[in-house]
């Protein structure tokens, strides 16, 4: 059976007191809307449609991002959730299999639960997803006849007998195209809220002689996000999920809470994190690699055996190959480092590749921007950069060559040769001395003044 999504991404959330829209907060690293139709995009759907309506640019945006085929349809005003349904419509138009109803700022629905429901398709005609939940609150009330579904009721409209149900809707909601826009074309709003309810479609399915039935999941799945402390709970529980699941796959974690994940980073077995550190989104660690204590990793790769830190930066594009140190205080960015090179004490590299086994001195930086564009530094193999080298790119420094510590690079280096650019020593000699001492007779004369 083809599946296709609609996802609604309106609401404002006014709860957030904030300028983006809701569904573009984030999680790991990655929006509500991503986390929504991630676990979504292993059903393979056919066709993925957002309905938008506050921020609709920077949600669109957001949607194509995640999948470049995702449409966007536009709700301009918010006059329910069977309303919002309805604005798919067209472009759903032709096609023919069952619709799945998610909501973008809900974003941890895992795929099994989803395809439970699709399992429940088979002999029902709307199936909806429900919870037990712990404090019901204001969540619609899932009334049940046996293993049917009789209907949904909101809170609002609740008798006391209805509040006293524990079974909550979710929101999620699957059914036949065909079938699903049939039943929101007979929903009103005559009600307490004055709102098109898609939940009312149940009720109606079971007056037209329809079969309708609810699967349930865990309440942690279904929670949804409309506050700053939601926000900040849901990432505890995003981060405290990711967090056993690395340590399960063989991930070694001294401190696992006060390490950090996204959603799409990568780590591979007996590599070592050690404590604080955050993964921005786009890092893959191989195995045995060591994270150590305080660094920052976005957009980048370190290899086997290859340690980083402590209190590093990898910023996006470094590619860390097989052995290779980066130590205390460096930053690299937009860079290749080949095996077994080292580069470890405060240090910049931009823009540049480093050769194999090639060592860079303490306080080496690649002067990669003049202020307008970003140059290249390419290092050899088996290169020594002294200590405190600067390295005015565009520059090439050639296999096996050498710069003197305090050199200005701003000629390529060739194969074999040593650079040295530095202003010569003189000695003064017993100059230390008179200096020392006048400048404490000074000293001396301004206590007494
Ligand atoms: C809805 C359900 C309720 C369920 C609860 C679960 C209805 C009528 N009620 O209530 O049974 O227990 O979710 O959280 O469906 N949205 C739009 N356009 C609209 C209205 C809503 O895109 O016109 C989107 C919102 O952005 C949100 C989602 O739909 O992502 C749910 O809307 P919301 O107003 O939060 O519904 P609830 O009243 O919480
Ligand atoms: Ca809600």
């Amino acid at each position: 059976m083809s599946i296709a999504l609609v996802l609604l991404a309106a609401g404002k959330g006014t709860r957030m007191e904030s300028d983006r829209p809701k569904v573009l907060h984030k999680i790991g690293g990655a929006p509500l809307l991503h986390h929504a139709m991630l676990s979504a995009s292993a059903l393979e759907p056919e066709r993925t449609v957002v309905v938008t309506g506050h921020g609709t640019d920077l949600v669109e945006a957001a949607a194509k991002a995640f999948d470049a085929d995702a449409t966007t349809v536009l709700q301009a005003e918010q006059l329910g959730t069977a309303h919002a349904v309805a604005q798919a419509k067209d472009a759903l138009d032709g096609f023919d299999g069952d619709v799945i109803v998610l909501y973008g700022d809900t974003p941890f629905i895992s795929t099994e639960t989803l395809d439970d429901m699709i399992k429940a398709r088979a002999d029902h005609d709307v199936v909806v997803l429900g919870f037990d939940a712990a404090d019901p609150g204001r969540y619609g009330r899932l009334i049940m006849d046996d293993t049917a579904l009789s209907k949904i009721v909101e809170y609002k409209d609740a008798s006391p007998e209805e509040r006293a149900v524990t079974l909550c809707n979710s929101g999620v909601v699957c059914a036949k195209r065909t079938v699903l826009f049939d039943l929101i074309d007979a929903v009103d709003n005559n009600n307490a809220s004055g709102e098109y309810y898609l939940t009312d479609i149940v009720e109606i399915a079971n007056t037209r002689g329809l079969k309708a039935t609810a699967v349930t999941c865990d309440e942690a799945e279904t929670l949804g996000i409309n506050s700053r402390a939601e926000l900040a709970a849901a990432e505890a529980a995003f981060q405290r999920t990711t967090r056993a699941a690395m340590m399960k796959s063989g991930v070694q974690m001294q401190a696992p809470d006060t390490v950090f994940f996204s959603y799409d980073t990568v780590i591979g077995r007996d590599a070592e994190i050690e404590p604080n550190v955050v993964f921005a989104p786009g890092v893959t660690v191989e195995s045995n690699a060591r994270i150590r204590a305080f660094s920052h990793l976005e957009g980048a790769h370190v290899s086997q055996g290859a340690t980083v830190g402590p209190f590093a930066r990898l910023r996006p594009g470094a590619e860390l190959a097989e052995n290779v140190h980066i130590g205390n205080f460096v930053e690299i960015k937009n860079a290749t480092v080949d095996e077994g090179a080292k580069v470890n004490h405060l240090t910049y590299i931009g823009d540049a590749e480093i050769g194999a086994r090639s060592n860079i001195g303490a306080g080496t930086i690649t002067c990669n921007y003049d202020g307008v564009m970003k140059h290249k530094t390419t290092i050899g193999q088996d290169v020594f950069i002294g200590s405190n080298t600067m390295l005015v790119a565009p520059v090439t420094v050639g296999d096996e060559a050498m710069t003197a510590t305090s050199t200005t690079v701003t000629k390529n280096v060739p194969h074999g040769a040593m650079a040295i650019g530095r202003v010569d020593q003189t000695n003064k000699n017993g100059m230390a001395r008179k200096l020392f001492s006048m400048l404490r007779a000074k000293k001396a004369k301004q206590a007494k003044d």
